[in-house]
């Protein structure tokens, strides 16, 4: 895949992958020298035009016979091929986006098996809809190309040279608005380059082992595993390949984690087959380090410069920094991309990087990272073959800094404010509104409202970024108000107790199958006897940049609110409505 800087690049890399047959992302302008050796060459699309002097450029070399390789432009990738050929490309001044239909022109193996009149060949329901999102178009294809189809609006939907094994289409065959892409990249890969299976993430098992003995040499390995699963699986690759006596790992408790998390991961690593695993307690200097602080920016700091020291601790009495350690990392594909990673991918990194134990390491090469050429779902089907439990590889995703940012503090003690739609609690919370952060207090609703009034109310009022709906309280919520509190031993341990009674709840009843993540937050919102409130947050996302709301059940809803208005000193409980954006998915 030749990354021309379209958003679609590792979609078309993890379909190709999805067939069955192994594909790596790498920069438009690669050398073709370095591509010998692929079977198959796929141009991705992108924003840019061929006539903008600083637009993708490819290695012409790669469109010589003598490369050997198929190639395949998709949107840019085609208009590329053509210019780079000598065929004509026309600036557009407007874009088309969306559907239309494809209409074949004449008969090509990048079409085999598809069909253009509403019936498959096998019987099915055909459908020749596909999806387009491009400026420019080409207008007269290269001497030894032929037009292949078109559609509604365009007379160069497809092309192909006619001796060569060189195809090109205007349109997206790897979304799933495309109905028989699947087919069109299958037919460029199997019968145009002439690839073979040879991608199962499980037959990969002993390759990686392979590899990891080859850049370990004689040495051995250590890691700081957190309890996630890319550091997991990587981990327990390393065991394997190397056996236990040479892989290290140390777990770092920060005090900041759910309930049991220290001792189910300390179990699973035994499990796993590691002998040479440490928890290093740092739950005291975390917790003093982080007394009387409110501000999120400044816990996240804090939290920050407290993993730095502690690494570096464990690097110098461990004397890994001297003699024949390696430091292992579970790194996956999506991290080593400037366009891939999580939303806080970027934020990962500077932390890391910050170590200087570390980063000595990484300057010196002395580094494995067993996972890079894997997607996240890659890496599960792996762990999932070594005996890693189902359950933990499909953990919800917990945030580094833990229940510190879901335990919000106040150093002042403020009434709330009626408003004409409910209370303004004087709590404020992290969004995302237009391109930035925002830092706003919350509504709060006496009842569900109908539909999405949520949003409209968030547009509608200035100075809220989230707006929470009351699922019961042991006070009338005109009663209560915003209380001192910081991240102490009492308030962490009653989150940490709040939290494991929703884990509990959710889990037996199905319900955490729903939602891709369930922060449970403490605020300090309540009275004298009871200081402080739970706010419930179910959500669906896919990469955690966005967020919709997932409603619960009312009767699971009502029997979680009991149990927690049960809790000591848990005054409300209240259900988060709003999605990303406005809010974010922690409240920091
Ligand atoms: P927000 O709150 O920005 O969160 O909507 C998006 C996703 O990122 C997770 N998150 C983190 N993950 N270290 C992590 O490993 C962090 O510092 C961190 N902060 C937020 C959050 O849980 C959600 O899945």
């Amino acid at each position: 895949m030749l990354d021309a800087g379209g958003q679609y690049c590792h979609l078309i890399a993890r379909k190709v992958r999805d067939l069955g047959v192994y594909a790596e992302v790498r920069p438009s302008d690669t050398p073709a020298a370095e591509l010998k050796g692929s079977k198959g060459i796929i141009i991705s699309g992108g924003p840019s035009s061929v006539y903008e002097p600083s637009s993708p450029r490819i290695d012409p070399a790669i469109l010589n016979p003598a490369q050997g390789a198929g190639v395949m432009g998709i949107c840019y990738g085609q208009q590329i091929i053509a210019h780079e050929l000598g065929g004509v490309v026309r600036k557009g001044d407007r874009g088309e986006y969306g559907l239309a239909h494809l209409q074949r022109l004449r008969p090509h193996p990048l079409f085999d098996g598809v069909t253009f009149d509403g019936t498959n060949g096998d019987g099915t329901n055909g459908d020749s809809q596909i999806w387009m999102n491009h400026r420019d178009l080409v207008q007269s294809v290269p001497d030894g190309f032929d037009v292949l189809a078109s559609t509604e609006t365009i007379d160069v939907a497809a092309m192909g040279h006619r001796d060569r094994p060189i195809v090109a289409v205007q349109f997206h065959p790897e979304v799933a608005h495309t109905r028989q892409g699947r087919r069109i990249l299958s037919n460029f890969i199997f019968n145009i380059c002439g690839c073979t299976r040879d991608w199962d993430p499980k037959d990969r098992i002993p390759a990686i082992e392979e590899q990891i003995r080859r850049a370990v040499g004689d040495d051995n390995v250590f890691f700081f595993v957190s309890g996630g699963v890319d550091s997991t699986v990587a981990f327990t690759l390393c065991l394997r390949a190397l056996g236990a006596q040479r892989v290290y790992g140390t777990y770092v408790d920060t005090g900041l984690m759910r309930a049991g998390e220290t001792a189910y991961v300390t179990s699973l690593f035994h499990n796993i087959g590691a002998t040479a695993w440490h928890v290093e307690d740092a739950k005291e200097e975390f917790l003093s380090a982080l007394a009387g602080v409110c501000d999120p920016e400044q816990k996240r700091h804090i939290i920050g410069e407290q993993f730095v020291a502690v690494q570096e601790r464990v690097l110098q009495t461990g004397h890994f920094l001297e003699g024949n350690w390696m430091l292992g990392q579970g790194t996956i594909y999506p991290d080593t991309i400037e366009s891939g990673g999580t939303a806080k991918s970027d934020v990962i990194k500077t932390h890391h990087n910050r170590v200087a134990g570390i980063q000595k390491l990484i300057d010196a090469g002395r580094i494995v990272e067993p996972l890079t050429s894997f997607y996240k779902d890659e890496v599960r089907e792996i762990g999932a073959e070594l005996g890693i439990p189902a359950k933990f590889l499909h953990r919800h995703p917990f945030p580094g800094p833990g229940l510190a940012i879901r335990c919000l503090c106040s150093s002042d003690e403020n009434p709330l404010e009626r408003r004409p739609e409910g209370w303004l609690l004087p709590i404020r919370s992290v969004g995302v509104q237009g391109d930035s952060r925002s830092y706003r207090s919350v509504l709060a609703l006496e009842t569900f409202p109908p539909g999405d009034e949520a949003t409209a109310l968030v547009n509608r009022i200035g100075d809220i970024n989230r707006v929470v709906a009351l699922a019961g309280s042991k006070t009338p919520l005109s009663e209560l108000r915003v209380t001192r509190g910081y991240l102490s031993e009492e308030r962490l341990a009653r989150l940490r107790f709040c939290d494991h009674i929703v884990r509990r709840r959710t889990e037996d009843s199905g319900f955490d199958q729903q939602v891709w993540q369930l922060p449970v937050v403490l605020i300090p919102l309540g009275s004298t006897a009871a200081p402080d409130s739970i706010v419930l947050r179910p959500i669906d996302s896919v990469d955690g940049m966005t967020a919709q709301v997932v409603r619960m059940p009312d009767d699971l809803l009502q029997s979680i609110t009991a149990e927690l208005l049960n809790v000591p000193g848990i005054s409300a409980v209240f259900f988060d409505l709003t999605h990303k954006p406005p809010g974010t998915i922690e409240w920091e």
